[in-house]
């Protein structure tokens, strides 16, 4: 594995985001929703960097199954989502790769009429995108590699790695021992 993004980094851009979205809604109530797993530990540091009045809320979407690393199907489960009527809404993932995801789940928020809908990501993957929108809050841009840590996961594995790596060919090809 290499490191792609040490500890360090991510904590100065996850105070990058923070100040982004104190500037952009100032006192005003926030939802934050995070899509899980992949945005538990960005959610996690995100909201103790903010003070407005703060709702935390999730949604899970997996659009990877298995071994695989090409996206797949999109399932939603919105059973946990708190009600977003008439509120200001930021919906918080991990990674925008093919956009796939962020684009049905903020299609899906928006038949709810939240006040306002907005997205922050930590990394955006170069050249895979394959939709029109684009997140509001893109906090690293990374090339084309299979990342993990920091709550991305390779077959559930290392979302509890404290930076975010990069897994070679012959490492995703060989899959996990477990
Ligand atoms: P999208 O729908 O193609 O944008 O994919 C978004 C989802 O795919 C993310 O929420 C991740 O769960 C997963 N994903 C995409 N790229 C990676 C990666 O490099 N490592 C781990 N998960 C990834
Ligand atoms: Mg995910």
């Amino acid at each position: 594995m290499k490191i792609l993004l040490p500890e360090h980094e991510i904590k100065a851009g996850v105070a990058r985001l923070a100040s982004e979205v104190k500037a952009h809604y100032g006192r005003r109530p926030l939802t934050i929703i995070g899509v899980l797993t992949g945005s538990i530990v960005l959610v996690a540091d995100l909201i103790r960097l903010l003070e407005m009045p703060l709702r935390v809320g999730v949604v899970q979407a997996r659009s990877y199954r298995g071994t695989a690393t090409l996206p797949g199907d999109l399932a939603v489960n919105a059973d946990l989502l708190p009600p977003i009527a008439d509120r200001e809404v930021l919906l918080i993932d991990d990674i925008f790769d093919t956009g796939q995801t962020l684009q049905a789940l903020l299609a899906q928020f928006r038949l709810l009429s939240p006040r306002s809908l907005r997205s922050a990501v930590l990394l955006r993957k170069l050249g895979r995108q394959r939709v029109d929108e684009n997140p509001d809050h893109v906090v690293f841009e990374i090339p084309n590699e299979f990342v993990v840590g920091y709550g991305l996961d390779y077959q559930d594995a290392f979302r509890n790695l404290p930076h975010v790596a990069s897994l070679e060919a012959h490492e995703l090809a060989e899959g996990l021992v477990s």
